[in-house]
């Protein structure tokens, strides 16, 4: 598959394209997203309210290739597979696995069972079909909130640049979902900062501060901008404080 991006086309002929090939409510979608920079607030209510719907309509071939033409992106993902790959786990689950990038590159490196969920069914479309050619890559749609898998069935859970698209209550029930599915490792790629695009958390102070041991914790060198990324992992508690609504996890 070309990753090659061809010459811009004028505003109203990549409308058309759009309606012919992915319909009306993706080409409102990408009008939106594409005028309305100057009003950041509006941006955020009618362009990210809803992260699942942003992205599904974001999801697909031409965001793989958008983030197949930037070599930052790559370089990201090689640092954060060369990390997550030293610690040797026996498996891995992704969260918010996007079209595989990710798994790709941890393939390359482990030889371990590899799982991805996301929730957004273009992506998960774009990932079957880049990684059709991995061996033991499994992906499924699902929710970061509530992961079909039983307690402790993965060695190390990963999120990378997925926590920050949900709100507070759903980025808490992600986290209890990592706690809950993994048996050992947790590593996170998540930026810090807010946008009109993300929430941004501190992840590593999330852990901090409910007493779980960091393993590893700064800035991706790759990034370009290190000064708002975080990558961290951190060792699986056998027990943390009740989640807000009273639940055990
Ligand atoms: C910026 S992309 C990152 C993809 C991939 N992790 C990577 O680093 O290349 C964010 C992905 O997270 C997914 N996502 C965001 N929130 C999620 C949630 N609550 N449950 C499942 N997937 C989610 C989106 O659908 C999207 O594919």
């Amino acid at each position: 598959m070309s990753i090659l991006s061809p010459p811009p086309l004028a505003l109203p002929v990549r409308a058309w394209q759009a309606l012919r090939t992915r319909g009306p409510q993706y080409t409102l979608h990408k009008i939106l997203r594409r005028s309305l920079s100057r009003w950041p607030g509006w941006k955020r209510r009618l362009v990210y309210a809803d992260p699942r719907h942003y992205w599904t309509m974001r999801g697909g071939y031409d965001y793989f290739r958008e983030q197949e033409g930037q070599a930052a992106r790559t370089d990201r993902i090689e640092w954060i597979a060369d990390r997550i790959a030293a610690y040797r786990p026996d498996s891995v689950l992704e969260i918010g696995c996007g079209y595989g990038k990710l798994l790709r590159a941890l393939r390359v490196r482990l030889d371990c069972p590899l799982v991805g969920v996301d929730f957004s069914p273009t992506q998960l479309a774009q990932a079957r079909d880049f990684l059709s050619d991995s061996r033991r890559v499994d992906v499924a749609l699902a929710s970061g909130a509530r992961l079909p898998f039983a307690d402790d069935s993965f060695d190390l859970v990963v999120t990378s640049a997925v926590i920050l698209h949900n709100p507070p209550e759903v980025a808490e029930r992600i986290r209890r979902e990592v706690l809950r599915v993994g048996r050992r490792l947790a590593a996170h790629n998540e930026e810090t900062d807010q946008s009109y695009n993300r929430y941004g958390y501190d992840t590593a102070a999330w852990y901090r501060e409910r007493g779980a041991a960091l393993l590893e914790c700064g800035p991706i060198p790759a990034d370009s901008r290190p000064e708002c990324s975080q990558f961290c992992v951190a060792l699986i508690p056998r027990d943390l404080p009740d989640a807000p609504d009273g639940r055990r996890v």
